[in-house]
């Protein structure tokens, strides 16, 4: 965030208020040298003697300065990171009363960046009256080898009193860039680290080889897959499972386990290591990452809603429906009656994150969109959690409406939302430890009917907190 705020914003300020006058100085500087050497080279190089020395002390400066910057630059980004992570945490800060602690956070990381501004800016400043020093000795030195020239016959006296306001001109642009030196300076440092994120190479790429991928039936298939998201720590070890198109796929297993972590990789959203993901026989490693997102709707378990109204949110997921689709889709998610009792219906502008709502009335829209986006393969992981047990059993007609005809995964901690499902896929620590449906796994009884006795005390009511 503070790289495309704070960083940017002081190329911004360099490129606004820096950048003319230092094409101008430029410019200055270049014609005035010609006009003096046309006049009288002796005297001109009295007038370009101090040139070096700026040069010297701008150098000086940007050796010094330049590092500083950068620690300032990277420091306010540290900042502002944990000003958005407290007041985001606003809630946690203040229930476990760690408000000394935050506050002591925030000073020590804004001392932390006052002091490298301090010393970026300290040297880069004093760059200027410096400068101004020496435009003076340059008047004098003109006056001083003008003097004696004159005295020589060498040159009139008009022509040093030319060259006095030469030396002016001449000396005006060199301080305006020692002026606008810690402009520059600060403007590099950020701009380095706007180029850090510029240059990032995306991890997930298409192959050159790879095709759109259009109206697939929806057979899925994981062959062996392993994968870790960070190297030398495995998540899923040797994977494999099978979705035939239709098919409900039911994903359980104990938190932890890997199956957010198989939606990740079934979506691309992670490259796996080892093995093979299949989309209608086709390896979605051979397919172009959107078409093959825009075969899949998902429900993910952090539902997210933008700062808009209830309609924009629901079009979010397909961005030419109509008013009238949105609302059938909110209906057919159970959402239509409460965004009826909001404040302005389906106008109502939601807050960040759709803060404004219940976690369960955030999962019916989400579900909505899902309902809206009418895609073949369905992801719902843990999408009904948040619900309590009669909403989601009506959800369940809606969604087993939704599922017809498309292959969907489902994941869920309450077993009876995936009982129905045609497989269940028991995962746990990232290895798949049960395969079948409900009644074969619950005849085998394995690692699943451990599960789902441990939620059904007699196997068919669900527990009190279920
Ligand atoms: N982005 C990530 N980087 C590193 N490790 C991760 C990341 N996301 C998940 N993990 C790890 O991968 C493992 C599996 O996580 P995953 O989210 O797949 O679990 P899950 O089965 O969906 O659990 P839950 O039921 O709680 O949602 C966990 O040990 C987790 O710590
Ligand atoms: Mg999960």
């Amino acid at each position: 965030m503070s790289r495309i705020t704070n960083d940017l914003d002081s190329v911004n300020q360099f490129d606004d208020t820096g950048l003319y006058p230092a094409i101008n100085s430029a410019f200055t500087l270049l014609i005035t040298t010609v006009l003096m050497l046309v006049v009288s080279w002796q005297l001109s190089i009295a007038v370009v003697l101090i040139a070096p020395l700026v040069l010297l002390m701008m150098s000086f400066t940007s050796r010094y300065s330049g590092p500083a910057f950068a620690q300032l630059q990277e420091r306010t980004g540290a900042l502002n990171g944990a000003a958005e992570e407290l007041i985001t945490g606003d809630r946690t800060v203040k229930a476990y009363r760690v408000e000394a602690i935050a506050n002591q956070r925030m000073a020590e990381l804004s001392d932390q960046a006052r002091e490298a501004g301090t010393r970026a800016n300290f040297v880069a400043l004093t760059a200027m009256p410096l400068s101004a020093m020496l435009s003076n000795l340059d008047v004098a030195l003109v006056a001083l080898a003008g003097g004696w020239l004159s005295v020589k016959g060498t040159i009139d006296v008009g022509t040093v009193a030319t060259f006095f306001i030469f030396a002016r001109t001449f000396a005006r642009p060199l301080n305006q860039f020692a002026q606008i030196l810690n402009m520059a300076l600060q403007a590099r440092a950020g701009a380095t680290r706007v180029f850090e994120i510029l240059d990032e190479q995306p991890e997930i790429v298409d192959r050159s080889s790879a095709t759109a991928i259009t109206s697939v039936e929806g057979a899925v298939e994981m062959e062996h897959v392993d994968f870790s998201y960070v190297p030398g720590v495995p998540i899923l070890h040797d994977v494999s499972l099978l979705a035939r198109p239709g098919q409900k796929i039911g994903l359980v297993g104990p938190t932890g386990a890997g199956k957010s972590t198989i939606i990740n990789v079934i979506t691309r959203y992670y490259d796996v290591q080892a093995g093979d993901i299949r989309l209608d026989g086709t390896s979605i490693y051979d397919v172009e990452q959107l078409s093959l997102r825009q075969q899949v709707g998902m429900v993910l378990q952090e539902p997210y809603l933008f700062s808009d109204t209830v309609m924009a949110n629901l079009r979010y997921s397909r961005l030419d429906a109509t008013d009238d689709e949105c609302v059938e889709a909110a209906k057919a998610a159970g959402a239509h009656s409460f965004i009826t009792t909001l404040a302005d219906g389906y106008d109502t502008v939601l807050s960040g994150g759709g803060s404004s709502l219940s976690q369960g009335q955030r999962q019916l829209i989400t579900i909505a969109r899902v309902i809206l986006a009418n895609r073949p393969v369905l992801i719902l992981d843990e999408a009904t959690s948040s619900v309590d047990t009669r909403t989601e059993r009506k959800l369940q007609e809606a969604l087993a409406t939704l599922m017809e005809g498309r292959t969907s995964f489902v994941i869920a901690h309450r077993l009876s939302t995936i009982r129905d499902a045609d497989v269940i896929v028991a995962i746990a620590d990232g290895r798949v430890v049960d395969v079948g449906s409900h009644d074969e796994l619950m005849a085998a009884g394995g690692f699943y009917h451990q599960l789902y006795m441990s939620q059904f005390r007699d196997g068919s009511l669900p527990a009190a907190n279920a």
